[in-house]
């Protein structure tokens, strides 16, 4: 049966005709819940007002204006209902992915900015033709102290500054990177079956030793019971300080630049004579004086000097032929200075943001 319009009053057939184009100008989902109200809401809506006109409608029209409503209602309901579950649909749709486009990268891994540094020194002494050696961590008391003539009473072979094994007491975490220094002399001091060296063999030697180190410090902005080193030696014949302030002087040119200046103060290490330390006009004031130097312009870099014969000696090695100096490098402190690292366990805690920040040393 069709619903008898002209039963219903004008400003309702007004309303009807404008549901079509009202209901596709709801462009989302609150606008379309505004409209459902308007029309079929509980109170005030357009079928709303018609229920009570069917209320008051005289009996005999009753019938027909109830069908004309509920078909009316009805309509409209059915239609909201579409346009609902349309606009829903477009709300949820994914949009559309571009194939063509390249997938994105996952975050990369790098070296750590101690590693870097580490390599940025052996690269600097590579041209100079230094080798890398390397050496254990775990070490016997004769590669760590003996060998580099420490005497028995130093208060470093202690073992409230040296970490020993209970089990072995012979053996411990090696305090600096300077026992590499007495393998490899031993190495290249032994006599081969026709009584030669591979020291005379080579003419000399020269080699970079990075690496871990242990000492019993309490964890602090500036130290940390582990840290790392790299040891270098050169030996050869006719060696001096000349030789020593040379390489260095020129190496330190390669890691920070060709303005880095250098300077040497007088110190002891007990495997050195004359022993010395090495400073570099600090990187980041240029010498005026900052925090990182503590208003001297200068920053301590490393401990050096002439091979001590003692040393030379232990490992088979005839000081009256052979000369040569050594060195060993901070690497933390170094690292800090370059960077303006505050502290230096920013290093070894592995915050990828830190770590990201780092990306250049240089
Ligand atoms: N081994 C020393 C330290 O840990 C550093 C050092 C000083 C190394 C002088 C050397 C050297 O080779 O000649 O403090």
């Amino acid at each position: 049966m069709e619903p008898q319009l002209e039963l219903l009053p004008p400003e309702i057939l007004e309303a009807q005709s404008a549901f079509a184009e009202r209901l596709s100008a709801c462009a989302d989902l609150d606008a379309l819940l505004r409209m459902k109200g308007a029309y079929v809401g509980r109170e005030g809506s357009h079928a709303a007002r018609l229920m009570e006109l069917l209320k008051t409608a005289p009996k005999e029209q009753k019938r027909d204006l109830g069908a004309a409503i509920n078909a009316l209602k009805n309509a409209w309901e059915e239609a909201l209902k579409t346009r609902q579950a349309e606009l829903e649909a477009t709300k949820k749709a994914i949009p559309a992915e571009d194939a063509t486009l390249p997938p994105p990268r996952p975050p990369e891994g790098a070296l750590h900015p101690l590693q870097r540094l580490m390599d940025r020194l052996v690269e600097a002494f590579r041209p100079l033709g230094y080798h890398v050696e390397e050496g254990p961590e775990v070490e016997t008391e004769e590669h760590n102290f003996d060998g580099l003539n420490i005497p028995a009473d130093h208060p470093a072979r202690g073992s409230s500054d040296t970490f020993y094994f209970s089990a072995r007491p012979d053996l411990l975490l090696r305090t600096h990177t300077s026992p590499v220094q007495v393998r490899v002399l031993k190495r290249y001091g032994t006599k081969n079956a026709a009584g030669v060296s591979l020291l005379e063999e080579k003419g000399g030697l020269r080699f970079l030793a990075p690496g871990r180190v242990y000492r019993k410090d309490e964890i602090d902005p500036t130290h940390s019971p582990m840290f790392h080193q790299v040891e270098g030696m050169l030996v050869a014949k006719g060696i001096g300080m000349q030789h020593l302030k040379g390489t260095l002087a020129y190496a330190m040119k390669a890691l920070f630049g060709p303005g880095a200046d250098v300077r040497f103060r007088p110190s002891y290490f007990p495997f050195v004579e004359p022993g010395c330390e090495m400073d570099v006009r600090c990187p980041l004031c240029g010498g005026s004086g900052c925090r990182v130097c503590k208003g001297s312009g200068w920053v301590e870099i490393l401990g050096a000097g002439l091979i001590h014969p003692k040393v030379l000696e232990h490992a088979g090695i005839d000081p009256t032929v052979w000369s040569g100096f050594a060195f060993g490098m901070g690497v933390e402190r170094t690292a800090m200075m370059v960077s303006q690292s505050p502290d230096l366990r920013l290093f070894f805690e592995n915050d990828q943001r830190f770590l990201a920040q780092m990306g250049g040393l240089d």
